[in-house]
């Protein structure tokens, strides 16, 4: 079942970087949805009077907001972006407003947006007009056609969540439960092989580790001879475990260098994050809160953020805390080599009384399997693996 893992599995490669400069003229303060923007692309703020013609070319897209710009700044930016004839921009406008539309019109190739629409609208419209896929669809052709549903499942939800996660907004039970299910079945019939392959297609790495760690959990509840029904469970825990992440801005999570500490401080509040989202869904079963809340705990009480300990950790946690730990030594970033499986499993084992090890003994199965795969890869990563952990 686990076998013929794909060499390619834990190599980053195809990222897009999805650069969108947000432009103001007003201060940034002045358009506050721009500050809700970073958690769905990797933004850059930058005042209109300072923009430099090398700054939007280098960008995807640019959101400009002409609130507050003095006739300076937009003689500027016109000049700027009138260098770029190709360069795209968004302009949101409030309807009935000529100002802003005569100003917008004299940009170059815009698109306008009414602000009335809400911000949803205003993230699929960047979506649609950037006009590239966030996976690589042709390769994702190879897959078989239940391993792409579950594929397009999950990252539909996964999609959502940054939506979902908004005070007025909800996870979508019924995609959650569509696509715990078509995990759950592509990892009877196909095995881990198969979703790791169409896991890979992703560009974002972020993406990737959730989709890898719900894989692993499922892969591990299913060797652990668990029902289907729990499996399903863990397979939806897995995919919600970092929803806090989606509070996290998208030039962090996906930045190419070394996090700088502050950073990775900021990504280490993801778990406190996931908490406060997922206080407010009613709809969701407290055994998935409980795995995105507690999969940074350790059993010995050493883990964050409140330092729970032996059985207030059940065993739906213990199996996401080793699954998470082992993906995020396992995976390449930009600043650190992969892990080869056997490397990262002796650091489970040397992780001691922090993990299940009666459980970790029984993931070995899983880790030697996918170790046969890759039997040249041995990398060492610079990072402690509890740096790591701590940060996925
Ligand atoms: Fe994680
Ligand atoms: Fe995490």
């Amino acid at each position: 079942m686990l076998s013929n893992v794909p060499a390619y599995v834990f190599c980053v490669r195809g990222h897009i970087k999805m650069l969108i400069l947000l432009i103001t003229g007003g201060g940034f303060n002045n358009a506050d949805y721009f500050k809700n923007l970073s958690r769905f692309f990797s933004c850059k703020h930058i005042e209109m009077s300072k923009v430099s013609s090398s700054d939007i070319s280098e960008a995807e897209l640019s959101v400009v907001d002409l609130k507050g710009s003095s006739p300076t700044s937009l003689k500027h930016l016109r000049a700027v972006t009138s260098a770029d004839k190709g360069a795209k921009i968004v302009c949101p406008l409030t309807k009935g407003d000529r100002w802003e539309m005569v100003q917008s019109g004299t940009l170059g190739q815009v698109k306008h947006f009414d602000r009335a629409k809400g911000f949803k609208a205003l993230v699929l419209t960047i979506r649609e007009f950037i006009g590239k896929p966030d996976c690589d669809l042709e390769r994702l052709q190879n897959s078989s056609k239940e391993v792409q549903q579950a594929f397009h499942k999950s990252t539909a939800l996964l999609d959502d969540l940054p939506f979902a996660a908004t005070e007025d907004g909800a996870i979508s039970v019924a995609l959650m439960k569509q696509s715990a299910s078509a995990l759950t079945g592509v990892m009877q019939e196909e095995g881990i092989s198969a979703w790791l392959g169409a896991v890979e297609c992703h560009h974002s790495h972020t993406f990737r580790h959730s989709l890898y760690v719900a894989g692993l959990v499922t892969s591990f509840a299913q060797h652990l001879g668990w029902s289907s029904e729990h499996q399903t469970m863990i397979a939806a825990g897995g995919l919600l475990h970092d929803i806090g992440k989606t509070k996290i801005p998208l030039a962090i999570l996906d930045k190419p260098g070394a996090l700088t500490d502050e950073e990775f401080d900021t990504i280490k509040k993801h778990r406190l994050f996931g908490e406060e989202i997922l206080q407010r869904a009613n709809n969701i079963p407290n055994e998935i809160k409980r795995m995105a809340v507690c999969h940074h705990e350790y059993i010995d009480g050493s883990g964050y953020p409140y330092g729970l300990s032996g059985d207030q950790l059940g065993p739906t946690v213990r199996v996401m805390t080793i699954c998470d730990i082992f993906a995020a030594m396992t995976e390449e970033r930009s600043y650190k080599s992969p892990m080869s499986p056997r490397v990262a499993f002796a650091n489970l084992i040397d992780m001691g009384g922090k993990l299940d090890q009666s459980l970790v003994k029984k993931f070995k199965d899983i880790v030697m399997d996918l170790h046969s795969s890759q039997p040249n890869r041995s990398a060492a990563v610079k990072r402690s693996p509890l740096k790591q952990a701590k940060a996925s």
